[in-house]
């Protein structure tokens, strides 16, 4: 900020700030496909708007579904586990999803997550390209098959292709690793080496986070997006 007016650098963030958050309220409103009808809101992604590196997961779940939030029920737990052990900061990260609502099925009075069908996920495709747009992370990392599948544009093999750098459409680099639930499903004697692999697959994100910041980025990066409040909700 000088002279009362902000900087090029800071009017930019401003800008970002509030496209994201038009575009959160965008997301709650969308029916382009049936997911929004049944869920409780849509979940926005969130972290610095122009974090350097953006995680995408498949959709939300139960408890994201009821607070708004991304990331923040088991599989979440799970992923700050994981930001926790890496030295990273999930405040340095924009986390959001391929999908921006829960789909579920009843069974009785619990709701059981459904993975998103193609055409939900491509339906969605176009809030999580402007969600990019907007925040121009220099990398992504894609938590399991959906999410590849969003920023690859192909069918992932996610085992065969986890672990290493791929390149979207854009020139854009994609991590593609294993989604967080994938751990909590599987086999209870693999746990300690799945975990461990993870870890490792999710390290080689760290040189995006830990490089030292270029001319243009130096700047503190104050303004969080979006955070549903009662002003976005
Ligand atoms: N799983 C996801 O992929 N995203 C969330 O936000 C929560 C669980």
């Amino acid at each position: 900020m000088r002279n009362g007016m902000p900087a090029h650098g800071d009017r930019l963030m401003t800008s970002a700030t509030i496209a994201l958050h038009e575009l959160a309220r965008a997301t709650d409103a969308c029916r382009e496909c049936p997911l929004g009808a049944h869920a409780t809101q849509s979940v926005f992604g969130e972290g610095p708007v122009h974090a350097r590196l953006m995680v995408v997961g498949e959709q939300p779940g139960d408890k994201e579904d009821l607070e708004g939030r991304p990331f923040v029920g088991p599989a979440g737990r799970l992923f700050d586990r994981a930001v926790a052990e890496l030295g990273w900061s999930r405040d340095k990260l924009y986390v959001t999803n391929a999908v921006k609502h829960f789909k579920y099925e009843l069974r009785g009075k619990r709701r059981i997550h459904k993975t998103p069908a193609q055409r939900e996920a491509e339906a969605c495709h176009h809030w999580l390209e402007s969600e990019i747009a907007l925040v121009k992370p220099e990398a992504l990392v894609a938590l399991g098959g959906v999410a590849a599948r969003s920023l690859l544009g192909r069918h992932v093999a996610v085992m065969s292709e986890r672990g290493r750098w791929h390149e979207d459409a854009e020139g854009r680099r994609v991590l593609v690793t294993l989604h967080p639930s994938a751990l909590l499903r599987g086999d209870p004697a693999q746990k300690e080496a799945a975990w461990k692999a993870w870890l490792h697959d999710l390290s080689l994100a760290s040189e995006v986070l830990d490089k030292t910041p270029s001319p243009a980025r130096k700047k503190p990066r104050a303004t969080h997006a979006p955070r549903r409040t009662a002003a976005t909700a």
